[in-house]
């Protein structure tokens, strides 16, 4: 934790997600933080928001990312309903996260009373990112998934929850789908490093859905760029392979044992 703290204004942080052991061990080596985001009830169990997902799935995906990885930071994300509740609730979650998951950190959204939670976590040694801007956690109060920051009052609330969680002790914030000023304002104005994502490229660091950036679904946010075209990839082969066994091509011979007898 600590050297990704330091990393404000210097060398970029790289950040992806992973929900599960292989993805986690393939990304590892490329990347400087692995978030196992709250993003995994959509991405990978289908649901239609973040609000579903359970402590139990964070913790199983936690573990099976810690199982992957060898050398970036863990942070697992701390799911709806776990920790808004009081300082208590949140590090009761926590610290069943890290214990469970062997994990070196938490994020939390910026929800009323965080900046408290936040203070409260860090001093009882579990190191915590913030999350501020577009809350997917907060998406049926605000409608959706909407960008934040379009009239003044909202701006000042990024900008206050931002300021509020570096002074409680978050170590690095997440800022996500606010536009490119505010961000920078956000970056300037804190001395954590931010972590953009639909933000700036002059935040400390970037942040996508892997899933997303490996083009696995046929529609991706504005802000993601896709460095891969994984559902072409996988549909080819799948055609591919549903195609050999229709018609007896596989398995092959190559495929086949033939144990020696005698
Ligand atoms: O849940 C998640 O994957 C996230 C990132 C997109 C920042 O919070």
């Amino acid at each position: 934790m600590p050297s990704i703290r330091a990393r404000k204004g210097g060398e970029k942080i790289v950040c992806l997600t992973a929900y599960t052991a292989p993805m986690a061990a393939l990304l590892d080596p490329h990347v400087d933080l692995l978030l196992v985001g709250d993003s995994l009830g959509m991405v990978i169990h289908g649901l239609p928001t973040t609000v579903g997902v359970t402590l139990e799935m964070m913790i199983m995906h936690g573990q099976a990312v810690m199982r992957g990885s060898t050398k970036a930071l863990v942070v697992v994300d701390m799911p709806f309903g776990t920790y808004e509740a009081s300082p208590q609730q949140a590090h009761e979650s926590a610290a069943r996260i890290m214990r469970e998951t062997g994990c070196q950190a938490v994020k939390v959204e910026a929800c009323e009373g965080i900046a408290e939670t936040i203070a409260f976590l860090s001093n009882r040694g579990i190191p915590v990112i913030g999350h501020v801007g577009l809350r997917p956690q907060a998406a049926n109060v605000e409608g959706g998934f909407l960008a934040k920051g379009r009239t003044v009052a909202e701006r000042e609330r990024v900008l206050a929850e931002a300021r509020a969680a570096d002074e409680a002790g978050a170590f690095a914030i997440v800022v996500e789908g606010v536009a490119r000023d505010l961000a920078d304002e956000v970056t300037a104005s804190v001395g954590a490093p931010t972590i953009g994502i639909g933000a700036s490229p002059d935040c400390d660091g970037q942040v996508l859905v892997t899933d997303d950036m490996l083009g696995l679904f046929d529609w991706t946010p504005k802000f993601v760029r896709r460095y891969g075209a994984m559902r072409e990839l996988v549909s080819t082969a799948v055609a591919a392979y549903a195609s050999d066994v229709r018609s007896g091509a596989f398995p092959g011979k190559a495929e086949l044992y033939a144990l020696k007898t005698g």
